[in-house]
């Protein structure tokens, strides 16, 4: 049998081709993880819901189901008007999301060993197969899981666990565990207030601005803002470094500042604490109405990564 006998004529294929499709491409919304989607995230708005409040929407059916069923990600991009893929590629890429494929039972609690190189120097490794081994066992429950995850924006309270929503610094299995066993069992229904075994790590005396000053912190980049060392110099280092971002793309720090120090002024940087848009990589820029340079660092932001000194035209606080 030739191809065009088994294929029909390409007449008929084009035919077939343009007939419109009994159901929208991709996989079908299931009409109960509609319901909840629905439910959870509330009625759209007029103009329909806004594409940035995706990871609201994932935090509220995350910590609702302890999880996100594939069935309700389609739901989601249904109802916001997105692709599935950009839903699954927004749901993946951050640590804080459990996507359940195909019916997976939901764990009754993840907890997450940050093994980012702080907590790796800090003995994470270690304290990940401790938790894996003698976690279940300590809480009597065999629903918990325990995984390695990406930098959870604690490195200085090395080594940094997260039991389900909750951090923990400097934490011991033995810890872990007592915060484990407050844990509720979904965490939309947990208090706002964080418990105070998680609270007592949040707070481990952080050393003021003016007392890191006073210890030589900031001296080059207040060498570099001053015109006495070079810029140039400082970012050719950093690219030699082969230093690389560890936001997912592995963008090399060297060549972010440089494209930064290459814009035109006035500038405006944002830095978010411990996350950075799958598709990122570069510093957040917006066109600022004001003269000058404005930068702005969340608390966590650690300081160094905050963008390079531009020392161009613009008053600063490292004179
Ligand atoms: S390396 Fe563990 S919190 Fe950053």
């Amino acid at each position: 049998m030739d191809g065009t006998a088994f294929l029909g004529s390409p007449e008929a294929l084009r035919a077939t081709a343009r007939q419109p499709r009994s159901r929208p491409k991709g996989r079908a919304v299931d009409a109960d993880a509609l319901a909840l989607v629905n439910q959870l995230i509330g009625p759209a708005p007029p103009e329909g819901h806004p594409r940035d409040q995706l990871i609201e929407h994932l935090h509220r059916l995350n910590d609702h189901q302890n999880g996100l069923r594939d069935t309700h990600l389609v739901a989601l991009a249904q109802v916001m008007c997105l692709s599935v893929a950009e839903v699954f590629e927004v749901a993946s890429f951050y640590h804080h999301f459990e996507i359940l494929r195909d019916g997976a039972a939901a764990p009754g609690l993840t907890v997450r060993v940050c093994d980012g190189l702080s907590c790796q120097l800090a003995g994470a490794a270690m304290m990940l197969a401790d938790l894996q081994a003698r976690l279940p066992a300590l809480l009597g429950r065999d629903d918990v899981r325990v995984v390695p995850a990406p930098c959870v924006g604690r490195c200085e309270q090395a080594p940094a666990v997260q039991v389900g929503q909750w951090p923990l610094g400097a934490a011991t299995t033995e810890q872990v565990a007592a915060l484990a066993a407050q844990a509720p069992a979904r965490f939309d229904d947990a208090p706002w207030e964080l418990p105070a075994a998680s609270q007592a790590c949040v707070a481990s005396d952080p050393i003021g601005f003016a007392a890191y000053r006073e210890q030589g912190g900031y001296a080059l980049a207040a060498a570099v803002a001053n015109g006495e060392r070079s810029a140039s110099a400082v970012i050719e280092a950093l690219e030699h470094a082969g230093l690389r971002g560890l936001g997912g793309a592995g963008f090399p720090a060297g060549r972010k500042w440089r494209i930064v120090r290459d814009q035109p002024a006035p500038d405006e940087r944002r830095a978010a604490p411990s996350e950075s848009p799958p598709s990122g990589g570069g510093p957040a820029r917006s066109a600022g109405s004001g003269g000058g340079n404005e930068r702005r660092a969340a608390p966590s932001e650690s300081p160094p990564s905050g963008g390079a000194a531009r020392g161009q035209g613009a008053e600063n606080s490292w004179r």
